[in-house]
């Protein structure tokens, strides 16, 4: 089985949760046999912002005409990042919410893997996802809480991955969130720990899944 897991913090685990999320769940997947495990960690990947340089070269790389500079820095970083997520039978995402969304590392890579013709096509009946044999694993961490009806629609960082994913075709998708330690600081260490346990039990899970 291959799994990709997109690691989307650059802090170290003693200080970001969703870092330290990341950390759990590698020392718990790595204990696995016949796993074949890759990490894209998008804040280390050289991903030049996604926009007309990338048009560009899609362009040019179709009629075959040579590429500037940044245009084949963008093109090698996205395929590089689309290659990752082609190969993956499961993709494992670990990111925080901040400012209400992702980082933005984390929108470029999802900028370079929302691809016409590989992820999802147009059809007569509307957009249809072309990889629904994946499976996805969201390991998120929010200091507030943003689970119930009125906070929910504010929360554009799972929300977000979660609608990229469906549309893409994957509906096989398991969430972690660990949410309110910042809001609740007299019970942070409980709801933390609690959380770290479900990131393990997944982890061990997809540890020990035979294929
Ligand atoms: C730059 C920044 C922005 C944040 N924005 C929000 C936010 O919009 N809503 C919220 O509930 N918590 C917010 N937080 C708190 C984080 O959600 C909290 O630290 C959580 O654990 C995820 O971030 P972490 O994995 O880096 O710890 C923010 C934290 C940082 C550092």
């Amino acid at each position: 089985m291959n799994i990709l897991v997109v690691k989307a913090n650059n802090r170290p685990s003693t200080e970001g949760i969703s870092s330290k999320m990341h950390e759990v769940f590698m020392n718990e997947l790595t204990k696995g046999k016949d796993l074949n495990i890759q990490t894209f960690d998008v804040f280390e990947e050289d991903m030049p912002y996604f926009g007309q340089d990338f048009f560009n070269a899609m362009g040019k790389s179709a009629q075959a005409e040579p590429l500037n500079d940044i245009e084949q820095r963008i093109l090698t970083a996205a395929n590089k990042a689309m290659d990752a997520f082609m190969d993956a039978d499961v993709i494992v995402f670990a990111f925080p919410l901040w400012n209400k969304t992702i980082p933005a590392p984390l929108q470029t890579f999802i900028d370079y893997i929302y691809r016409a013709g590989v992820t999802f096509a147009y059809s007569e009946n509307g957009p249809v996802g072309l990889v629904p044999d994946k499976k996805v694993i969201i390991l998120n961490a929010r200091g507030g809480v943003y689970s119930t009806p009125e906070m929910a629609p504010m929360e554009m960082s799972v929300n977000y991955v979660r609608l990229i994913m469906n549309f893409f075709g994957i509906m096989d998708i398991e969430e972690v969130i660990i949410e309110g330690h910042n809001q609740f600081p007299d019970r942070a260490q409980q709801i933390i720990a609690d959380g770290m346990e479900d990131v393990k039990t997944v982890a061990s899970r997809l540890a020990t899944v035979t294929v």
